[in-house]
């Protein structure tokens, strides 16, 4: 149960104060009677709404995928860069947050969500969620690098990094799986065999897979299966 009009500011109607006036005025309907007080306690998951006449629907959970591009930062405030949040115009993105965060320059597949538990699982340790990157490095990878990044590298932290997975594409370009996801993980593996990062782009995220019909800074609804395989964390782990 909720109130009325915390239900209807979250269905972007409008803000509390001009919800009540809807409400006097007669143009919002609680399961087919009209609703002249704001704070009416309503069954968000069973009553129907209407607002001038139109059923409103509403939707607890959402889940976009983002193609975040370079020159924007993982937040959802910032008083000098445009966030990730600002590119979701035409959304409501109240409470949504993402999951994980890529660096200013990184582009690629970001998960937003306001399902505060699936952002825990799929963040936690413990959980080991694979993370493809695609990457164009400064160097040529030799046969030593690519042992050394598949099986663990020094980055400064108490351990060397997990089990990893690279396919190359190019002689400088390749994929990288990883399922950690330290600050600036991929930047610094590169850097412990003596290489560089030029382009990084993180091609999937658990079962998740970035939509190449998405350009850099659009985005889409995640269809229900996608979601389910989220929550399922199907295909979540490489080895
Ligand atoms: N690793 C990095 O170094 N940067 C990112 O944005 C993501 C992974």
């Amino acid at each position: 149960m909720m109130r009325l009009d915390k239900y209807l500011v979250s269905m972007q109607v409008g803000s509390r104060s001009e919800i009540k006036d809807f409400c006097k005025k007669g143009l919002i309907t609680v399961n087919g009677a009209v609703c002249k007080q704001s704070d009416t306690k309503i069954d968000e998951d069973k009553d129907e709404i209407t607002f001038k006449g139109k059923v409103l629907s509403y939707e607890k959970y959402r889940y976009y995928m983002l193609h975040k591009p370079a020159g924007v930062v993982t937040a959802t405030k910032d008083h000098h860069d445009k966030t990730v949040l600002d590119l979701l115009v035409g959304v409501n993105t109240k409470d949504l947050s993402p999951a994980g965060r890529l660096d200013k320059d990184t582009e690629g597949l970001l998960l937003l969500t306001n399902d505060g538990e699936l952002i825990h699982n799929l963040l936690s340790p413990k959980k080991h969620v694979d993370k493809t990157y695609y990457i164009k490095a400064r160097e040529t990878l030799n046969p030593e690098d690519i042992n050394a990044l598949e099986n663990g590298v020094d980055i400064g932290e108490d351990t060397l990094t997990l089990p990893a997975k690279v396919t190359l594409l190019g002689e400088k370009e390749f994929l990288l799986t990883i399922h950690e996801g330290k600050f600036h993980q991929v930047k610094r593996m590169l850097l412990a065999v003596n290489n560089e990062v030029l382009y990084l782009k993180r091609m999937s995220f658990g079962s998740l897979t970035l939509d190449e019909n998405l350009a850099p800074g659009e985005f889409r609804a995640l269809r229900e299966q996608e979601i389910k395989e989220l929550k399922m964390r199907k295909n979540n782990g490489f080895r």
